[in-house]
């Protein structure tokens, strides 16, 4: 079940180290199931994972993804919710891959069993998914926060790959999706050095959509934000993130036929004739979902 506005759990201060706090219990989608995660549901139609590794910066490690992964699938089939958010603490987002869990691996372990190939889980997800980032998102965190299909973050967010200090390079998308977001040359400065960029500049250079001035402020933003995702035709939200993530793979010409094919296809749902006719009326649409 679902809770109201009512009962929003972040009315009080945001708690420094530790994770956001559970309200209602998701049907979909169980906190008591989790360890390394708080899963619950604070408004109408939305689902809010937080990372739960405090002593460990939520550092990513494959326990914490199989949870991730269970509970963003529970969300993704649940009729109830209409968007995530997706966040950690005020001190870190993820602070990336868990470095003691991999120091030892070696080729065989990670070619051989695709090693962080379920980390990518996220892009499979149909309903949108809202990163909320305070703090570090280092390596596999700030990777993890750039698959999300929307990133707010707060002025004291610090974003970086720093894997080449480590011996290696990102492992998780970040060369790819970071210099789409802000350029080749400096994506390459960031990954190459490993010097990071904070909260402000991320805003700056497009990588997030929204800077905050507090980490509560950027999670009760993200969560506003899908509220009202949650509250339009899924039909209509599913078909948009469906096409817009199209204009990453195709070229303009291919994108814009998919998208016009997908635009005539919303003219068979009936959420498109109750949206149309709900404005010709001057009412509010009723959306059935179909
Ligand atoms: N893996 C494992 N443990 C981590 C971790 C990580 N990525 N990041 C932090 N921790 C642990 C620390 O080891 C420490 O644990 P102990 O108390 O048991 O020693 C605890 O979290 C707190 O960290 P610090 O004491 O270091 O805290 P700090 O405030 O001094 O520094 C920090 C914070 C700058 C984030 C620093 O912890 C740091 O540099 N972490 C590593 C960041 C990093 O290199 N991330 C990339 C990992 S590689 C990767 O992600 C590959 C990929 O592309 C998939």
């Amino acid at each position: 079940m679902l809770c109201s506005r009512a009962t929003r759990p972040f009315a009080s201060a945001f708690v420094r180290t530790a994770p956001l706090r559970v309200v209602r219990h998701s049907s979909a989608a169980s906190e008591g199931a989790y360890e390394h995660l708080k899963v619950t549901t604070p408004r109408p139609g939305v689902g809010l994972i937080t990372f739960n590794r405090p002593k460990a910066l939520n550092a990513l490690f494959t326990p914490l993804f199989h949870e991730l992964n269970a509970a963003l699938r529970a969300f993704d089939s649940s009729p109830e919710i209409g968007a995530m958010v997706l966040t950690g603490s005020e001190r870190a987002f993820a602070a990336g891959a868990d470095i003691k869990e991999m120091k030892d691996k070696t080729f065989a372990d990670a070619y051989g069993a695709d090693f962080i190939e379920m980390w990518s889980d996220l892009m499979h997800i149909k309903k949108p998914v809202i990163s909320a980032v305070n703090g570090y998102a280092l390596g596999g965190g700030c990777e993890l926060a750039m698959m999300a299909d929307i990133m707010y973050c707060s002025v004291g967010a610090t974003f970086g790959q720093p894997e080449i200090k480590l011996g290696v390079i990102p492992g998780a998308g970040g060369s790819q999706r970071l210099t789409r977001a802000i350029g080749k040359s400096k994506a390459m400065e960031m990954i190459l050095t490993g010097n990071n960029l904070s909260g402000k500049e991320a805003g700056e250079r497009g990588l997030v959509a929204k800077v905050f001035d507090s980490a509560q402020e950027c999670v009760d933003g993200a969560l506003d934000t899908a509220e009202k995702i949650a509250s339009y035709s899924k039909i209509a939200v599913k078909a948009a993130k469906e096409v817009v993530n199209k204009s990453q793979d195709l070229g303009v010409r291919e994108g814009i036929e998919f998208e016009r094919r997908v635009f005539h296809g919303l003219f068979g749902s009936k959420d498109q004739k109750i949206g149309m006719t709900a404005f010709a009326e001057k009412k509010k649409p009723q959306w059935t979902h179909e």
